[in-house]
């Protein structure tokens, strides 16, 4: 049985309120995390399965052009060497917009400096790369490359853009105006995990475990750059080690297993290098964009404007959504918001955590504070005299709007000083100090989703959907959905994830994933209470279910009388989703010290309020905001692709060289959940959070950076050199 809902309306408030079993939003730790920390999880590379060979991509040498000739025999007399495939479907990909299937075995063409253009297979993982190094390849380059954003041709995207009064008028009458240009480096989504596969074909069916974030997807894209029916196909990926965005998409070493698999007639196995995975995935485009804000005297914005460049490769259609909560986060009566998209010859640019709101709420905060400062307002004060009543641009209504509460609760818990602010009022030795803060605001989507949940008649629950666990808490969250629904305590709920075999989730992208598959847990849950509640001869509001029993005292064992129950929830967001608008809000406050002659920056203190529906698990909640504001001071400080203008080779393809924060950065970080219920937003009125917590941090650093040392940046990450 289906149980299904489309959401067009809000759902009723009170109903996963009165559950018994008390699990729902409490701290459960992960259910998974016994697996994790002793190495039994199973990640993309390390299942077991029979006899594979190591494939090694290799990855080109120009930065445009043709390969001409690949010295195939010269590689296959090397020891152990099985095959070398360099097959044009292999950089086929779908996910990024580009068209069509490319036809098997023609030449390959090179769009950017590092992409892959062939596999080396061979029987040991050291042999297949020792192939790889020295297989000889010969290449037509073509000179007319693109490398500089900032010569390229832009390409207006006009989807994006608003017009609505006179911007340049007000921006002239004002009393106040800012208007500035801020630039943001490229980020790298660099997931702890590395892109792998494991490729094995049994006849027809092909069998591929690997590191995805989107399997209903992913089983698609692969069946077309295969040219395979989709019934054919089978994923798996229970565990993933951080995706940010890189694993939305199936990306090379998917289809360079399956291709040399079916080749071979054997398993193969392809692992991304940590270089490979640098150049290779996506990055988050390189931001340049103006900022024009005006407000009269009593601080009302009269003016917004909000104009960004990105870029991508020539045929990708993913342009970096910079102004996505431009549009509805202050009202100005005068806007004008664009975006212009250029073609530049470097790796695809793509969706990388918070794509959008990363790089746009940084520089739109970052543009307040300097309003603020020009209008005598405190910077909380100003932000919370331009909150709009509903979306300024379309007249839609928020499904719930928590900015202001944000704001207010978290200047208190920071103990903000709300007094007359300029930079350098405390030093302490080498040291400036000072603070800042920023808004956050990240849009809430909801996505189809599928589950079953299986009540045995031991009377267990079984959660199954082939929806992925990105590290984010996924597993945790149903396994709490379904005990609170179902009144079990929690070890006795298994959840099964990430495998196409069982229905289809959402997938985890967006910060959809929690609200979507938690909302089909639910129904199908829902639909197994009213059958017990049948059984047991009352309403399904009266059940009481709680530790395997109903009120009154009879167990659910009982009352299945040995048979199993089984239900699938299949939730739906309604088309009338714009009728509204959903985001997530919250505030960031930080404190920094810069170095008065190096230029160091460093965070010493952030907290950051945020409000996005129900808490579904108070500890993967504050994680997940944990790490937004980690990535907040990575993109505030350190993160960069440094690109060689020469051939616009990835000049800092690793770790060492791409600074994300480590311990030592991230020092007294506090995170303050307000709870609410939207009743819009999803079945189970929860939000989107993972993303949440980096949208505008950021900006709340450079601020503090200001008022610390008088340096108005424009330019992030603020690294030494910039600063001084
Ligand atoms: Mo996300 S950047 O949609 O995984």
């Amino acid at each position: 049985m289906t149980a299904h809902l489309k959401q067009d309306g809000p759902v009723d408030r009170a109903h996963l309120d009165g559950m018994q079993q008390g699990l729902l939003g409490k701290a459960v730790p992960r259910i998974e995390g016994y697996a994790k920390v002793t190495g039994t999880a199973t990640y993309a590379a390390e299942y077991d399965v029979a006899d594979p060979a190591e494939g090694v991509l290799v990855t080109a040498t120009i930065t445009k052009g043709k390969v001409t000739y690949i010295d195939n025999d010269a590689a296959l007399a090397m020891p152990g060497v099985l095959a070398v495939i360099a097959d044009a479907r292999m950089t086929t990909r779908p996910a990024q917009g580009t068209a069509g299937e490319a036809p098997e075995q023609e030449p390959q063409s090179v769009s950017y400096w590092g992409q892959p253009i062939a596999v080396v297979v061979a029987e040991t993982f050291e042999e297949a790369r020792n192939a790889a190094k020295h297989l000889v390849v010969a290449y037509e380059a073509d000179a007319d490359v693109d490398l500089d954003p900032a010569a390229a041709q832009p390409e207006p995207q006009d989807g994006q853009a608003v017009e609505m009064g006179d911007l340049t008028a007000a921006m002239d009458a004002a009393t106040h105006s800012v208007d500035l240009t801020i630039e943001t480096d490229g980020h790298a989504s660099a997931a702890m995990e590395p892109h792998a596969a494991i490729a094995d074909w049994d006849g027809d069916n092909l069998t591929v475990r690997a590191s995805l974030q989107m399997l209903n997807y992913n089983i698609a894209e692969l069946a077309d750059a295969l040219g395979v029916e989709e019934d054919n196909v089978r994923l798996i990926s229970r565990y993933v080690g951080g995706g940010f965005g890189s694993k939305l998409g199936i990306s090379e070493e998917v289809v360079a297993a399956a291709l040399a698999a079916r080749q071979l007639g054997r398993p193969v196995r392809v692992v991304m290098s940590r270089q490979q995975v640098f150049q290779c995935i996506m990055r988050r485009s390189e931001t340049h964009q103006r900022l024009q804000l005006a407000c009269d005297a009593e601080g009302r914005l009269t003016a917004f404007g909000h104009h960004a460049r990105v870029s991508n490769l020539p045929g990708e259609s993913f342009a970096e959504p910079v102004l996505q909560s431009s549009h509805f986060l202050y009202g100005a009566e005068n806007r004008s918001l664009g975006m212009d998209l250029v073609r530049i010859h470097r790796m695809t640019a793509g969706s990388v955590r918070a794509p959008g709101e990363a790089v746009g709420m940084p520089a739109l905060e970052m543009a307040m504070d300097e309003l603020a400062e020009k209008a005598g307002i405190d910077p909380v004060a100003f932000r919370l005299r331009n909150i709009p009543g509903e979306n300024p641009e379309e007249d839609l209504p928020f499904t719930s709007h928590t900015l202001a509460d944000c704001l207010r609760q978290g200047a208190e818990a920071f103990g903000w000083d709300d007094g007359p602010r300029r930079p350098r009022m405390r030093r302490e030795g080498d040291w400036w100090i000072g603070t800042g803060m920023a808004s956050a605001a990240r849009v809430h989507n909801v996505s189809e989703a599928k589950a079953r949940v299986r009540l045995t008649a031991e009377g267990r629950a079984v959660v199954q959907t082939d929806m992925t666990d990105l590290g984010t808490g996924t597993y945790t969250i149903l396994a709490q959905i379904a005990g609170e629904m179902l009144g079990l305590p929690i070890d006795r709920v298994t959840v099964e994830l990430g495998d196409t075999n069982h229905p289809r989730g959402p997938g985890s992208g967006g910060s959809w994933g929690a609200a979507s598959i938690g909302s089909a847990v639910y129904l199908a849950c829902k639909a197994l209470r009213e059958e017990i509640a049948r059984r047991a001869n009352t309403g399904e509001a009266e059940l009481g279910l709680k530790d395997g029993a109903v009120a009154g005292g009879r167990t659910l064992v009982d009352l299945l009388g040995g048979e199993a129950l089984e239900e699938v929830g299949h939730y739906e967001p309604g088309d009338n989703q714009d009728a509204w608008t959903a985001s997530g809000f919250g505030a960031f406050f930080a404190q920094v010290r810069v170095n008065h002659w190096t230029g160091e920056a460093r965070v010493d203190r952030m907290l950051g309020a945020f409000g996005f529906g129900r808490v579904l698990n108070e500890k993967t909640a504050r994680s997940q905001c944990l790490g937004g504001i980690t990535w907040s001071i990575g993109a505030a400080l350190t993160e960069a692709l440094h690109f060689d203008p020469r051939d616009g080779h990835l000049a800092n393809p690793d770790l060492a060289e791409y600074h994300v924060p480590v311990h030592r950065d991230v020092q007294d970080v506090e995170v303050l959940m307000l709870e609410e219920r939207d009743p819009l937003a999803s079945a189970i009125q929860a939000k989107g959070i993972g993303e949440l917590g980096m949208c505008g941090g950021a900006g709340a650093i450079a601020n503090a950076v200001y008022n610390a040392c008088g340096a108005r940046l424009r330019e992030l990450p603020m690294t030494p050199d910039r600063i001084l």
